[in-house]
């Protein structure tokens, strides 16, 4: 078999690949790049100056269908906040990758028809485990993708993380790295108790890998359970359980050593209690779900943590909403008459964490 290659590099932001079998069928493939400016989409690099300067931090919501996605951009567009849209494996594995980035394109529309006349939102690859996914989503629009090789040898994440980092840059798009491991399901390795990230290690990362802003691990970990209630205390007056403090010791060493450079946390759902206990009320099964303070994460968007990542609550608040539907009204089938509420409770759910916990609300450039 013949085949004659002709590749064009980039051309304006589209690369376009011609293979051509000159046989009886001729079949052409082609292979289409789309960079994210092209998409109305941003990277995080001003955003992330801004935000340290300003002693606020971005929100960075995963979405995985359309009602997540509408009222992220609502909150967002109506608090007037950039906002980070993250995309995890598991979520292309769900959504399917192309649509969910033709989704992101369609909330940038969305925004400005909502009436935000200049949005800024970043389109986030949350959690790349592999360099070929980073690739592939740098390729396909993302303005930005965490590579977290947090779970490997050291110098194995540091030869990762400068591989993206390379690849990534060539296109003008900012890459978070990870240092420490967080408890929980991270990057489908579940770990049982958490590393704190070294401080002494974060100069020598973020020269050797050139990544632009870094996740670290200081006590909070993924999804709804983050502590047991054995390591809690009670608050005498409300009654809530208190987790064990977060290393803000941590956090303080690792701005020392890096001043200015922007931190990421993951694992920030505060798992509220009234979603929990709507949840139960109505049939749920969610026992001793434990997230972190709101007031906490307040402290810690106030220092060089720019970037706080929030998945589990919009799935509570999802939830709750649902689950009340349903009980109240059985007779109903029509997904609107349940989506629909729970798209109001996401929304009122991101507004709050926007203008109560990270204080990105009237950050938008004019
Ligand atoms: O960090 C994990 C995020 O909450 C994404 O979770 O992998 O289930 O989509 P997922
Ligand atoms: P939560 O599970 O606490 O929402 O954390 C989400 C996260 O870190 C996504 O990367
Ligand atoms: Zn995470």
């Amino acid at each position: 078999m013949r085949y004659f290659c002709c590749e064009f590099a980039i051309v304006s932001a589209f690369m376009i690949t011609f293979a051509v079998e000159f046989n009886s069928l001729t079949i052409i493939n082609i292979r289409t790049m789309v960079n994210y400016k092209d998409l109305g989409l941003v990277n995080t690099r001003d955003m992330f100056a801004k935000a340290i300067k300003g002693g606020y931090a971005i929100p960075a919501f995963n979405f995985n269908n359309m009602e997540q996605m509408q009222a992220i951009i609502k909150a967002a567009v109506e608090t007037k906040s950039p906002v980070i849209l993250q995309v995890s494996k598991g979520a292309r594995q769900y959504a399917n990758a192309t649509l969910l980035r033709y989704m992101a394109q369609g909330a940038v529309e969305y925004a400005k028809e909502l009436g935000c006349a200049h949005p800024e939102i970043v389109l986030h690859l949350d959690h790349g485990d592999t360099f070929e996914t980073c690739k592939s989503c740098i390729d396909s629009g993302f303005s930005s993708v965490m590579i977290d090789g947090s779970h490997l040898p050291y110098e194995e994440n540091v030869a990762l993380t400068k591989k993206v980092v390379e690849y990534a840059h060539q296109f003008d798009v900012t890459v978070e790295g990870e240092l420490g491991v967080l408890a929980g399901v991270e990057d489908e390795v579940s770990s049982d108790h958490h590393t704190y990230t070294d401080p002494e290690e974060v100069i020598d990362f973020a020269t050797r890998t050139g990544c632009d802003s870094l996740a670290i691990s200081i006590g909070t970990s993924h999804g709804a359970y983050k502590f047991t209630p054995e390591q809690c205390t009670v608050d005498p007056v409300t009654g809530q359980m208190v987790p064990p403090p977060l290393a803000f010791n941590v956090l303080d060493a690792v701005m020392e050593k890096l001043p200015g450079f922007p931190i990421v946390l993951h694992g920030s759902s505060s798992v509220p209690q009234d979603e929990v206990a709507t949840i139960n009320q109505y049939g749920g099964a969610l026992k001793a779900a434990i997230g972190i303070p709101e007031e906490w994460l307040r402290k810690a968007a106030t220092s060089a943590v720019c970037k706080i990542n929030i998945d589990s609550d919009s799935r509570l608040a999802m939830t709750a909403a649902v689950r009340k539907v349903f009980a109240e009204k059985p007779a109903e089938f029509d997904p609107r008459k349940y989506l629909g509420p729970a798209r109001d409770n996401m929304e009122k759910l991101y507004k709050h964490k926007i203008i109560n916990v990270l204080g990105s609300d009237n950050k938008l450039a004019e």
